[in-house]
Formats: structure tokens, sequence, C-alpha cells
């Protein structure tokens, strides 16, 4: 609707929409020829592929770590279950939305990740969302400083004062739950595989200073369920903890190739959240597809360790190749990797380079990660080739020798 001028005798008031333009740092690389976000998919022939422009590129950005979403036996599961049980629920899990293989999912689950219960929901940003109702404002939580914004909301959702800590400064934690309310519960908030840098969290140094204190851990396991540990539960097995951490969530947006996420916990935890978490209650449930395609997903994730070791192996090939052309990458041996970039605009030409190369990669800009940073966020998946990592190496150390814009090499 066009906005007509205000009467003259009324007090006129600022327009809303007035605060809608892109900040300088997605509209240069417009004007560049280098806006490397919504980018359109076509096609996914599978084989760590995409097609783009009429082009096959090298997808080297995605998260289906395990190459799960294309495989035949999830698609047919999803296929079914939208044949049998229709494309959505249209209702909330706790109306009419609730389906027999949601429940079946949520055993199979908990029994994985080592908890009691477990509660589906829509995405994993909805499953941290719901902690919301755990997260009250006579609570207290400690995070770091990298935690996914998800969590960052769901602490303002639910009105709980959040004091961060520098990225797995452990001293800084120590001190700031010395000085904490006795009266607050507290929480501390970590992922176990950070999203952007792919390092791990130090969650051996997490659950020593939360049981010092009688704090609760809540682990964010989005990258690390079904990718580590020895059988595939994420960063808690692989630190062998999993009974240390008190509630845990997960998506099945990346290793499970679908969409939807989880909250795992005590029993009576996970029934209160199931009764009183808004952005669950008041959302219509996850469709059979993507709940089928997630429980298959599970009995691969169980049965097929081979695929881990497959994606281990390709970031292991892409971290070593990265340290011989000179760039400092943090710890961590998982399949995502962050280059430093010296600001947005850098980043997108050499994101717009690697296109040109044959790969396509993500850029992460604030408020995607902290500060000032603008990062080149590469990743590999089970379905990539030594070969093709290879020729991911190749592009990136072209494009810095031609446009010398990456940082920290
Ligand atoms: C650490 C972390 N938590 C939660 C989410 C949200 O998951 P989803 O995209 O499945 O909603 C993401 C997604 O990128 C993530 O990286």
């Amino acid at each position: 609707m066009l906005r007509t001028e205000p009467e003259s005798e009324c007090r006129a008031v600022t327009d809303p929409f007035s605060k809608c333009r892109l900040p300088e740092e997605f509209e240069a690389p417009a004007r560049a020829g280098c806006y490397p976000f919504y980018l359109p998919v076509e096609e996914r022939p599978g084989g760590g592929e995409v097609v783009v422009g009429g082009r096959r590129v090298l997808m080297a950005g995605s998260n289906d770590y395990l190459a799960l979403s294309g495989d035949p036996r999830v698609t047919e599961a999803a296929a079914e279950a939208l044949r049998r049980l229709g494309a959505g629920n249209s209702g909330s899990r706790a109306l009419n939305g609730t389906l027999e293989l949601h429940r079946t999912l949520e055993a199979e689950l908990a029994a994985f990740l080592g908890h009691e219960a477990a509660m589906v929901v829509s995405t994993g940003y909805q499953a941290n969302l719901t902690l919301s109702a755990l997260f009250g404002p006579r609570d207290v939580l400690f995070a770091d400083r990298h935690i996914h914004a998800s969590l960052i909301d769901a602490a303002r959702l639910g009105q709980a004062p959040m004091r961060r800590y520098r990225h797995n400064d452990m001293g800084q934690l120590a001190r700031l739950l010395e000085e904490a309310d006795p009266e607050a519960g507290a929480m501390v908030l970590t992922e176990g595989m950070f999203s952007v840098g792919g390092d791990l969290s130090d969650l051996p140094g997490i659950v020593k200073l939360a049981a010092r204190h009688g704090a609760r851990v809540v682990l964010d396991s989005a990258h690390d369920a079904g990718l580590l540990g020895p059988g595939g539960r994420g960063a808690a097995e692989h630190h062998g903890l999993q009974p240390a951490v008190d509630v845990q969530t997960v998506t099945f947006s990346k290793c499970f190739g679908t969409l939807g996420g989880a909250v795992a916990g005590p029993r009576h935890v996970v029934e209160y959240l199931r009764h009183s978490a808004r952005p669950a209650l008041f959302s219509a449930s996850l469709p059979p597809s993507c709940t089928a395609a997630a429980l298959a997903a599970l009995g691969i994730i169980r049965a097929e360790p081979e695929r881990r070791r497959a994606v281990m192996s390709a970031a292991e090939r892409l971290r070593s190749g990265l340290v011989a052309l000179g760039f400092a990458i943090p710890p961590g041996g998982t399949p995502t990797v962050s280059l430093r970039m010296g600001n947005a605009l850098a980043c997108c030409r050499f994101w717009a380079g690697l296109l040109e190369e044959g790969v396509l990669a993500n850029v992460m800009l604030p408020p995607s990660v902290p500060g000032e940073s603008a990062l080149i966020r590469l990743s590999v998946t089970a379905a990539h080739t030594g070969g093709q990592v290879d020729r991911i190496l190749g592009a990136v150390a072209s494009v810095a020798d031609r446009l010398g814009a990456a940082e920290g090499r």
C-alpha cells in the first residue's frame, strides 16, 4: 500500500519501513557483481556436485556431511511417508499433528543419544527456541561467544540473562560461574562442534566447571550428532561425556540430510517443554516425509560408520591441504573450516573467484560471525572423493594467488 502524506494538523510518526535498506556489506558485493547469497541451485546430481547457473560445480558448503540427503533409502522413506500420510500435518504436535512416526523417531533418538526422552520439532532452530521455556527470567545462562543465533534468541524469548565468555575460555567461564547469584538456576550453553569454525568446544572443561557449581550443561549438537564419536552420537560421545550432558538439541538438516530437529534430556524436562514451549506449541509439526527421512537416516548413521570415516578422511585432506597452502586454521579435524578474509567485499570476490573455478563455498558475514570478520566457510562430505577435495584446494590456491584476499596465510 502506498503511504499517503500525513494530514497537516496531525503529528506525523516515523515510517517503520525507513529502516529497510541493505547494509553496505551486502550492497557493495551486489554492485561489484559478486553477491553470494540466495544463489539458486538448479539440480543436485549427487557425487558432491550441484548445478548452478547451468554449470555443474563442486558443492563445498553443504552440511550434508554424511551425504544422506540423496541416499535412496532416505528419499524412498520420505516418498513412502508422503504418499501414505500426505504432504503436511496441518497442526501442532499438541493438537492434531502428532504422528506415530514422530513418536517412533523420538524413542529411537532418545535411545541413540542416551537420554530418557526426546521431543521432535520442525527445525533445529525451533529445537533451540523451545529451550526458551527452560531459560526463565530467574535463571542465568553462560554461553560461549560463538554459539548459534537460535540459542541467543531462545535466551531472549525466555528473558534469561546471558553472560558470554570468550570462545572456549574456561578461565573466564570459571570466573563468571564464581560470581553467579546462588539463587539463580545456572546453565552453560555450548555447541559440540562450532558451526562456522568447525572446532570443538572444550566440553571436558565445561562439564568439570558445571559440576563444581551445580550448573546444568546444554549442548547444541547440530553439527556433531551423526558425525562425531565412535557411534556417531556427537561431541559428548567423542569426549566420553554423554551422561554429563543434561539437555541436548539436534537438527536433521545436517548429518540426517533432511529438515527438523529435536530436544533430548530427562523425561520430566522434555514433558515440561512439550507443555510449555511456545515455539513448538504454536507451530505446525514436522511433515511425514521429513520425519520418515530422519528415521531412515538415523538407521544408516547407526549401521554405517564407514560414512563417518569417509567424511573425516575428506576433512583431513582438506585441512592438511589448506595448512600446506599456508592458511592458519583452527584445529578440530572436522569437515568444516573457515578462512579469514580481509573484509566483506574481499570475501565475496574470493567466493566469486572460487565459483568461477567450479567450487561453491559459503560466505559468512556478521551477524553470522562475531565482530567484523568475513569468512569463507568450506565443508566437505562423505560424497567427496580425494580428487574433488584436491580440486577445492586447487581453486583456493589459485584464487588466493590471484586476489591475495585471504588473511592468516
Ligand atoms: C549450531 C546450530 N544450531 C542450530 C541450527 C539450526 O538448525 P536448522 O537450520 O536445522 O534449523 C544451526 C543451523 O545452521 C546450527 O548451525
